[in-house]
């Protein structure tokens, strides 16, 4: 694992644009993406950019089931607003919320055999998650229906109105699949998040910190401010 400390995320959202400008520049053909805040301010940066994306393909990582595209708070709405109306990709793939289940795990598996990711960005969940697999899912995990956790129900209510339902399942690529991109980058800032970097970093390998799976995987970068790495040895 590569670690990257920074001093905050304005910090963080350089280095992550410079590493995904260098893979761009190294004629990626697919990039993993991901939703949350933490990476608004990359996409930010790379809207300012000229970064050209006509020749990359993208996969997201996850979205809520039972919300339509257009809801502001499903990952589609997300994407659009904060980086698809202003970059054009080759191709973007979402998973759709609103499709069966069993259509839509088989359909998102074959996108995701079909084009192997070489740049998977993600976020980390203060529980340890990535993508929306939870504590206890498997390694090997394909594109799976989740049922989401308490911790992350709160972690994500803050985006949600009062008068909204939050939905409490998600479909989410599986850490198998993750896995299988050739590399991955995580980001993570603020000190809620500290916990779950020391596991993800310091702690076993083990099934409840979906994290820790990235020890298994050979080249892996890891961005992090001073808030989030402050209780790493
Ligand atoms: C969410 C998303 C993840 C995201 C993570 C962190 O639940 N499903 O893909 O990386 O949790 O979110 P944030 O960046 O808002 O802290």
């Amino acid at each position: 694992m590569k670690i990257i400390k920074v001093k905050d995320s304005i910090k963080g959202s350089e280095k992550s644009f410079d590493i995904i400008k260098d893979f761009l520049g190294n004629n990626m053909s697919v990039i993993g993406l991901a939703t949350g805040s933490t990476q608004l301010q990359l996409y930010k940066r790379i809207i300012e950019s000229d970064l050209d994306f006509s020749n990359t393909i993208s996969i997201n990582l996850d979205e809520y089931i039972g919300l339509a595209k257009e809801n502001k708070q499903s990952y589609h709405y997300y994407m659009n607003e904060n980086l698809f109306q202003y970059k054009k990709f080759k191709k973007s793939y979402i998973p759709n919320g609103d499709n069966k289940e069993e259509l839509e795990l088989e359909r998102y598996n074959n996108i995701i055999n079909d084009n192997k990711i070489d740049l998977q960005l993600l976020g980390l969940g203060e529980n340890g998650h990535i993508g929306f697999n939870e504590p206890g899912t498997s390694f090997k995990s394909k594109t799976n229906k989740v049922k989401l956790t308490k911790s992350t129900l709160d972690a994500n209510k803050r985006f949600f109105d009062e008068n909204e339902i939050m939905p409490k399942y998600a479909y989410s690529m599986g850490i198998g699949s993750i896995l299988s991109a050739k590399t991955i980058l995580i980001i993570a800032y603020g000190i809620n998040k500290a916990d779950a970097v020391k596991k993800m970093i310091e702690g076993p390998i083990d099934e409840s910190v979906p994290a820790s799976s990235l020890q298994t995987h050979k080249d892996v970068i890891i961005i992090i401010d001073e808030a989030a790495a402050s209780k790493l040895n």
